[in-house]
């Protein structure tokens, strides 16, 4: 009683705060307890779906575990959220098992298909083919997610696959009301959406997008999701869908092939782990480039005192952006799926090449833009993918990033099964050099090989202290994920902000190339900007698209925060 007396306090000095606090976000004035921040002694699930955080509950009820809530979320998210996942994609997940003391870490990322080479995106001049990588057939990895998911969930689940489909079944079937964020997308995506029939089936019918308050109905998907209940992966990756998906791509004369899909392997990789003070911080491996960057980042950041200065002093700011600028250029040189190509992990996740790093930032002066390297501008930008967070009260811990990569994926969807199918090969190097959508700059480590992985920058981590798990933490947003997973470790553990602040608070950016910092709007006042271009800083404001899933375990309470800038649920129980 007491302790909810002070955390209600607690919460209106936050709230009576965000307007004198430009850095905390302006939506947050749209902030919903019920929905973005929970506290409870036993489960917390945050997600970005409320049909998805309400189905893991509902499987926990039935007396299921973290993994069959996992499990549930996966496939709910994926009806509930087409425009940013499902099982047309893939992703990676960490899960902290207490019982062994181990975190184990899942890749379940989309492959190149066996007939794809280096080349397939540029013409007979070597120019990158405009949108090839993005819209249609040409544009689909072989989708892991289904795999991934049950595979873990036959390990490690207690109920049975029926039950963890059962929400995403029914709500397919359904259907639901289409939401802002969804109609948004939708919008985007109205070109190819209404172009391909499969597609305008559901999501533009009679040649007019979904509207928002419309129902949106995904019956094929009902179909396919039962058949996986029922069959197993053994239907997606060798039966019906296999063969279903497999003919969209030959009627588009695609790549896929069924080879591809008897060949696609889920990886039980080693995580990437790393230490920032007392924490230490565990995230995913390559072909993810987030955990070793996020490392990399806090190496450098070890050595200052971010502390005394605050988050937002221009000094802070100065050097955090610098770090992450650094950061970004290694990226676009080493990085690449490390089952094809070397990745220095070692050196690049080292203390000592960190504080040569750090011996490279002028107290007082940014970086030109020559200082590191070479590239250019993106042209475009979205925000989409999707992250969960689940804890129990014993600690043990799942985050989960999962995409179809672009909103709507390839806009693609394979006939007759209501699967959007992925755009993840747009995050390979289509020559190198060249950007991808979320501009980041690749080199020949990451250029297209059959059944290599596109370099991902998701960042599904967990941070421990003293032995014992202390934060899972994880979000969409392409490039951004990385630095917004970071910045929210700085803000809950470095500048000791309690969970809710550590996530509304405005987060920035800086990924080498474009020389800038992005900010989230609405935050810093403008003397703290006129400092920063005064080391010669480059400061845009745009919103980083980050939509931060966090579950903090403070003793025994579990506190889990959904980003209050979109739609999610932290739902504790
Ligand atoms: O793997 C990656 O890094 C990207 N495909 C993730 C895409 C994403 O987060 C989209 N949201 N903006």
């Amino acid at each position: 009683m007491v302790k909810n007396a002070t955390y209600l306090i607690l919460l209106s000095l936050i709230f009576t705060s965000c307007a004198s606090k430009k850095y905390l976000m302006e939506d947050v004035k749209n902030f919903k307890k019920e929905n973005h921040l929970s506290t409870s002694k036993d489960f917390m699930i945050t997600s970005q779906g409320h049909y998805s955080s309400k189905a893991a509950k509902e499987v926990i009820d039935k007396g299921g575990n973290i993994i069959d809530a996992m499990a549930a979320i996966s496939f709910v998210i994926s009806v509930e959220r087409p425009q940013s996942t499902g099982i047309g994609g893939g992703g990676f997940l960490l899960f902290y098992e207490k019982k062994t003391d181990t975190v184990h870490a899942f890749d379940f990322r989309e492959k190149a298909p066996l007939r794809s080479d280096s080349k397939m995106y540029l013409d007979k001049s070597g120019n990158e083919i405009d949108r090839k990588s993005l819209d249609g057939i040409f544009a689909v990895g072989v989708p892991g997610l289904v795999k991934g998911v049950l595979e873990i969930h036959k390990k490690y689940g207690k109920l049975k696959r029926a039950d963890v489909l059962k929400s995403a079944i029914d709500l397919a079937r359904n259907g639901m009301p289409v939401y802002e964020e969804l109609r948004r997308a939708l919008k985007g995506r109205e070109k190819v959406l209404c172009k391909y029939e499969s597609s305008k089936k559901i999501f533009c019918p009679g040649g007019e997008l979904l509207k928002e308050g419309e129902v949106l109905k995904q019956n094929d998907l009902a179909n396919t999701l039962e058949r996986i209940s029922r069959f197993g992966e053994k239907d997606f990756y060798h039966g019906e869908t296999m063969r279903k998906i497999v003919s969209t791509s030959k009627k588009y004369k695609g790549l896929l092939t069924r080879k591809d899909f008897r060949k696609y392997n889920v990886v039980n990789r080693r995580p990437i782990s790393g230490t920032y003070k007392n924490l230490k911080i565990y995230s995913m491996s390559p072909p993810s480039s987030g955990g070793v960057h996020i490392i990399q980042i806090l190496n450098i950041l070890e050595n200052t005192n971010l502390k005394k200065n605050g988050p937002y002093h221009p000094k802070s700011i100065h050097y955090v952006s610098s770090a992450m600028e650094m950061a970004f250029a290694d990226r676009a040189a080493y990085l690449g799926d490390s089952d094809f190509v070397k990745v220095p992990l070692k050196g690049l996740t080292s203390k000592k090449y960190a504080k040569r790093l750090f011996d490279k930032i002028k107290e007082n002066e940014a970086f030109k833009k020559e200082d590191i390297s070479k590239g250019d501008a993106p042209a475009y930008e979205s925000d989409h993918t999707t992250h969960f967070t689940i804890m129990d009260k014993e600690g043990n811990t799942v985050v989960s990033t999962q995409t179809i990569n672009g909103w709507f994926g390839s806009g693609l969807v394979a006939e007759g099964t209501g699967i959007v199918l992925n755009n993840e090969m747009d995050d390979f190097s289509t020559k190198p050099g060249a950007m991808n959508l979320f501009g980041a700059v690749g080199s020949k480590q990451n250029l297209v090989a059959p059944e290599k992985r596109p370099l991902s920058s998701m960042s599904p981590t967990i941070v421990f202290k003293d032995g014992e798990v202390k934060l899972g933490v994880g979000t969409p947003s392409g490039t951004r994920i990385l630095t917004c997973v970071m910045q929210t470790i700085l803000n809950y553990f470095e500048y000791e902000k309690p969970l809710y602040e550590a996530v509304a608070m405005a987060r920035y950016h800086h990924q080498w190339r474009p020389h800038q910092i992005r900010f989230d709007e609405a935050s810093l006042s403008s003397s703290v900007v006129s400092e920063l271009e005064e080391m010669g800083h480059k400061v845009k404001f745009k919103n980083l698209g980050c939509r931060i899933q966090a579950v903090a375990k403070e003793g025994d309470v579990i506190t889990g925060v959904s980003d209050p800038r979109g739609e999610g649920k932290a739902l504790g129980f």
